[in-house]
């Protein structure tokens, strides 16, 4: 029987195996340009922090995967009962509806005292904001930025 697509795409989490991937996908030119910190990050720093990452439990990295293949990755680090995200798309695999997905399927993933989910855009990034707009977050001003932010659980 044929598989349905929509089950090929889901999250597992992130591993150090993934750490050149996710290197690549953050040092990328259009994803630095639309965070906050502007700096390209090498491979040894980034394997140390990647590390420390996935041995914090309030941290949860997962890689989304269409089929066999990495299309981006999500971070969502928590403190008290709220989450803040922090995502993004492969850079070949950007406008494919993936960036609205990978949002919807990390809300399933979070543990039961996670209420709140939140994510901080520059205000020019008009296509994040649109990810979190589509998946029923709502926006409020934060100086300089976007705070898009969603209850659940
Ligand atoms: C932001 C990002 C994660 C979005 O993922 P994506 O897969 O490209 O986004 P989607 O394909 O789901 O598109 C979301 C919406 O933006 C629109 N869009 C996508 N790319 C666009 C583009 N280049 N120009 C204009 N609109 C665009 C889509 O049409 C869609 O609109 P809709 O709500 O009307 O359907 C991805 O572009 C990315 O990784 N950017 C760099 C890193 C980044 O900005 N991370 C987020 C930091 S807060």
């Amino acid at each position: 029987m044929e598989e349905k697509k929509e089950n090929r795409i889901f999250l597992r989490r992130a591993t150090m195996e993934d750490a050149e991937d996710l290197l690549r996908w953050r040092n990328d030119e259009t994803t630095r340009a639309n965070s906050f910190t502007k700096d390209v990050i090498d491979l040894d720093s980034h394997k140390k922090w990647l590390s420390k990452k996935l041995s914090q439990s309030d941290c949860h990295l997962f890689v989304m995967m269409d089929g066999d293949e990495k299309v981006g990755n999500i971070r969502v680090d928590v403190e008290g009962d709220v989450g803040e995200i922090s995502y993004m798309i492969a850079p070949k695999k950007r406008g494919r509806g993936y960036g609205k997905k990978i949002i919807a399927l990390v809300e399933k993933e979070m543990p039961a005292e996670v209420k709140t989910l939140i994510g901080l855009t520059l205000k020019d990034n008009k296509v994040s904001g649109r990810c979190f707009l589509a998946n029923g977050y709502t926006a409020s001003d934060a100086e300089d930025a976007l705070c898009y932010s969603k209850g659940i659980n």
